[in-house]
């Protein structure tokens, strides 16, 4: 195939130099030129090349959305509950799937797993360009999956990957990872930003005309965001990352973005010998095995997805030998925990300005929720105190900037799930407390402002 015509492109400000250079002459940012195609590549002859998928031929036409709906929401279970539930009921025709995480959380065992769970009912094809076809042979047997209907290549070349795929026309296409395919088009290095981001439009291209159902593997760089443009997020229907500590064997799977269903679903497996092993109720795994009360600990009630979940969270305060201490949050927003601090000097009268502040949410996982407002405060004040909350205490609120704390949705579900898993005292804002002050066994204290809520624990 022709050398298509290209030009590299500046990521800072869009404009478009003619040759690479290490700095972009418009705008002056170093190192952000990255190759890319210009226009469409050749459209093939009728006779050429282009094998036959079909659907780019017809022009586009204006139809009545009534016409169309009938054609949407074919949805296939693909009977793991939990990957059903993330991707937001099943398997969705023509969708791409893009699947994030480090490197050895399970990517590739999840999705082999996921081939094993479709079988014989849905046709598949694992393309790997990370591992050669006799490794993963040996992982599916290892994980007891049945080896016939599975069918896989060794290939890193976009073009000839769409050839086999349309002649074989499974309905799931595996990418095991997107960072390694690479595209006739471009000279840059598999991997590169205009690769990826190249490859990718060619499969998501793909998938559209072929009702292929595509997932891409990525593979998360160590700022946290899947290697490649920003663009690739954009392109495809659901963007999923796969998380979990090193440490630990459960993992999290949870949808950033999804085209087709809730975002922030979680679905929570563990890893064992035999694979991934579903969670279905995993509401209390993420609490830690402490033994009595320790200070700098507090449990939340979150609702990622569509369910609650009981979630630590870990504080650790500490005089700092730094003119400027140091902030740092993990599985929570950063920015969020220095406007907390704030809101603590002056409302909650706890002035940590000299103290580093370190705030953990227990088993790898992400709280993006502004319920967790309320817990983080308890649990730096509980560390800077060095005093423990009370046992068996549970909370959850927003604390907004005049110390007032707000209600979060879902509240009496997620006081429920608390009560049902023994708890038995929730300090939460006062629209989400029950009349009656009683859920069950659990006492539940409704506060409106910090002051209030900080009286309540210590
Ligand atoms: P893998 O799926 O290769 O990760 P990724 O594709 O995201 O890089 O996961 C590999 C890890 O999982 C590896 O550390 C071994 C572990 N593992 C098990 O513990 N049990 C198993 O049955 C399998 C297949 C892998
Ligand atoms: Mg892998």
């Amino acid at each position: 195939m022709a050398k298509a015509k290209t030009a590299y492109v500046c990521s800072e400000c869009g404009s478009e130099h003619n040759k690479w250079q290490g700095q972009c002459a418009d705008c002056g940012v170093w190192n952000t030129l990255s190759e890319i195609v210009l226009g469409p590549a050749k459209p093939a002859p009728a006779t050429g090349r282009r094998s036959g998928y079909a659907g780019a031929a017809a022009a586009p036409q204006v139809q009545s959305l009534s016409e169309v709906a009938q054609l949407v929401e074919a949805r296939t279970s693909i009977g793991i509950g939990e990957l059903d539930r993330v991707l937001g009921g099943g398997l969705v025709e023509g969708s791409v799937v893009l699947i994030g995480g480090d490197p050895g959380i399970g990517k590739s065992t999840l999705l082999l797993q996921m081939l094993g769970a479709l079988g014989e009912r849905i046709s598949s094809l694992y393309v790997t360009g990370e591992e050669s076809l006799a490794q993963v042979a040996a992982r599916a047997l290892r994980l007891g999956l049945s080896l016939a209907p599975l069918r896989a290549l060794a290939e890193t070349c976009v073009e000839r990957i769409v050839e086999h795929a349309a002649a074989h026309k499974p309905r799931v296409l595996i990418i095991d990872s997107i960072q390694t395919i690479w595209t006739e088009l471009l000279t840059a290095a598999p991997g590169s930003v205009s690769q990826v981001r190249e490859s990718a439009a060619k499969l998501t291209r793909f998938a559209k005309e072929s009702g292929i159902s595509v997932f891409l593997v990525g593979h998360v760089t160590k700022e946290g965001g899947i290697a490649g443009p920003r663009v690739l997020e954009h392109m495809v229907d659901a963007v999923l990352y796969f998380e979990g500590e090193s440490g630990s064997r459960f993992r999290v799977l949870r949808a950033f973005k999804n085209r087709f269903g809730a975002v922030n679903e979680l679905g929570v497996f563990a890893m064992s010998d035999k694979g991934l092993r579903e969670v279905p109720n995993p509401s209390a795994i993420f609490l830690s095995a402490h033994t009595g009360p320790t200070p700098g600990s507090a449990v939340m009630v979150t609702r990622e997805g569509t369910r609650p979940l009981l979630v630590e969270v870990q504080a650790l305060v500490d005089q700092s030998p730094l003119a400027n201490p140091r902030r740092v949050a993990l599985g929570l927003e950063q920015n969020r925990l220095a406007m907390l601090l704030a809101v603590l000097h002056r409302h909650g009268g706890a002035a940590v300005y000299d103290q580093d502040v370190f705030v953990n949410v227990v088993g790898g996982i992400r709280v993006q929720e502004t319920a967790a407002d309320l817990p983080i405060l308890f649990a730096i004040l509980s560390s800077f105190r060095d005093r423990a909350l009370a046992d068996k205490l549970v909370a959850f609120g927003e604390v907004g900037l005049s110390g007032e704390i707000r209600p979060v949705p879902n509240g009496e579900e997620r006081l429920k799930e608390a009560a049902t898993h023994g708890f038995l005292r929730a300090v939460v804002p006062r629209a989400n407390a029950p009349k009656k002050g009683k859920i069950g066994e659990m006492e539940v204290i409704g506060v409106d402002r910090l002051s209030e809520a900080l009286d309540a624990i210590m």
